[in-house]
């Protein structure tokens, strides 16, 4: 157990002992009783969770509470008097903005993070700060409505100018976030340059930190699957760069690439969220042991979020020649808004879904005979379904045990 002490709604939290793995969200539902904080997907996805946090929005199911030490926290229950929260309240219920209500308080409470940071937004402003928060009844008419409503009282009362524009990336309550440098995100895991560990059989196919030189921190992801193809022929096919990157589903390139340095854009959409990527990387290669090593950084095009990272591969024969493992390890660091994501097991899970793409546009495109055109790739990874389904099956057990209980 650690023992924290932190602010809640005002209030001084002594001395509270709390298991290191225990999020937030479960700390001020089980521990101090502020159920207003609701959880769904418990992946960072659907926003149910939402509060502010040194007064910021954060998602309280992947914000540890001890990383919350010294912070000041401010549930929907300490918003109550709160001005703009009182104005967000009477227009979610003129425009029709909630049902059930589950998604309600992280609904207001990124709402009055746009309403504050965003005094000039248009709708379309608003649908994508909010696009983060996901309603699974209502739809998001009334909402933008809503949201949009508050926005134009308030620049009519003369109360637009922006309260606080973020300057902050990292985690939010721990005191460590980091300032932004040089108008890019520079956040205290994006140095990526460190050496990640060599493969080894195995291990565990799963997310986990890995702390390198200097308290950098990479997330490192093990995968392998085998293809029935020779080893000097995927070996070969594995020195074209270009056709490698576009065997990854929603990656093309940018500028045709040379055998050592290829410029992708790679698209993923989880939920309502779509990332495209674009970046540069490059290549080395060690035809005896047949290994190679891939360098790169990419820069989301619609956010601030940057990743930075490294690839290395080692390609073993199989079926006494007929077939080759391919075992890759990925090391690598989010920063931005999209970092929130790095969580284990969604990456863990988007992971496992590029991989077996990945793995099929190869086989495919190896059994192409030369010349043959090359089936196309999918359009973009899609992890929504994914979520979606982790979100209803959450609400669908809370209602489950609300009737039980009757
Ligand atoms: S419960 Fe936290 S984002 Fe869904
Ligand atoms: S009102 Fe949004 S989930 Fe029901």
């Amino acid at each position: 157990m650690k023992v924290i002490n932190l602010t809640v709604n005002g209030q001084d939290v002594r001395e509270a002992s709390v298991e290191p793995r225990t999020h937030l969200a479960d700390f001020l539902r089980d521990t101090l009783n502020l159920t207003g904080t609701h959880l769904g997907c418990e992946h960072g996805v659907c926003g149910a969770c939402t509060l502010m946090v040194d007064g910021v929005p954060a998602r309280s199911c992947i914000t540890l509470a001890v990383a919350c030490d010294g912070a000041k926290v401010t549930t929907i229950e300490g918003m109550d008097d709160d001005e703009v929260m009182r104005a967000l309240r009477a227009a979610f219920t003129r425009e029709h903005a909630l049902q059930c209500g589950y998604c309600t308080p992280g609904m207001l409470a990124s709402a009055h993070d746009v309403v504050l940071r965003m005094p000039e937004a248009t709708e379309r402003d608003i649908r994508y700060a909010m696009s983060g928060n996901l309603c699974r009844c209502t739809g998001y008419v009334g909402i933008v409505r809503a949201v949009q409503s508050v926005i134009t009282q308030r620049r009519a009362a003369g109360l637009g100018s922006p309260v606080r524009l973020r300057q902050e990336l990292g985690p939010v309550g721990s005191g460590h976030a980091q300032p932004m440098a040089g108008g890019g995100p520079v956040g205290r895991r994006e140095e990526a340059g460190a050496p990640v560990p060599a493969p080894q059989s195995g291990v565990p196919r799963e997310a986990v930190p890995a702390a390198a030189g200097g308290g950098r921190q990479l997330t490192t992801l093990h995968q392998s699957f085998s293809v029935d193809f020779p080893r000097d022929e995927v070996w070969a096919f594995f020195g074209r760069l270009g056709e490698v990157t576009t065997c990854l589903p929603g990656a093309s390139l940018l500028a045709p690439a040379t055998e050592t340095h290829v410029e992708p854009k790679l698209r993923i959409k989880v939920g309502p969220i779509v990332a495209d990527f674009e970046g540069a990387a490059d290549m080395q290669r060690d035809e005896a042991s047949h290994t190679g090593t891939i360098h790169g950084s990419a820069r989301d095009t619609r956010s601030a979020s940057a990743t930075r990272g490294e690839i290395r591969y080692v390609l073993t024969e199989e079926k006494e020649g007929a077939a080759t493992r391919v075992e890759v390890q990925v090391g690598f660091a989010l920063t931005g808004p999209l970092a929130q994501f790095s969580r284990s097991s969604i990456v863990k899970d988007i992971a496992q879904r590029m991989t077996d793409a990945f793995a099929q546009n190869l086989s495919a495109r190896l059994g192409q005979p030369d010349g043959g055109e090359a089936p196309a790739a999918a359009a973009e990874l899609n992890a929504g379904a994914l979520v979606l389904s982790v979100l209803r099956a959450r609400i669908a057990g809370l209602f489950g045990k609300l009737f039980r209980r009757r």
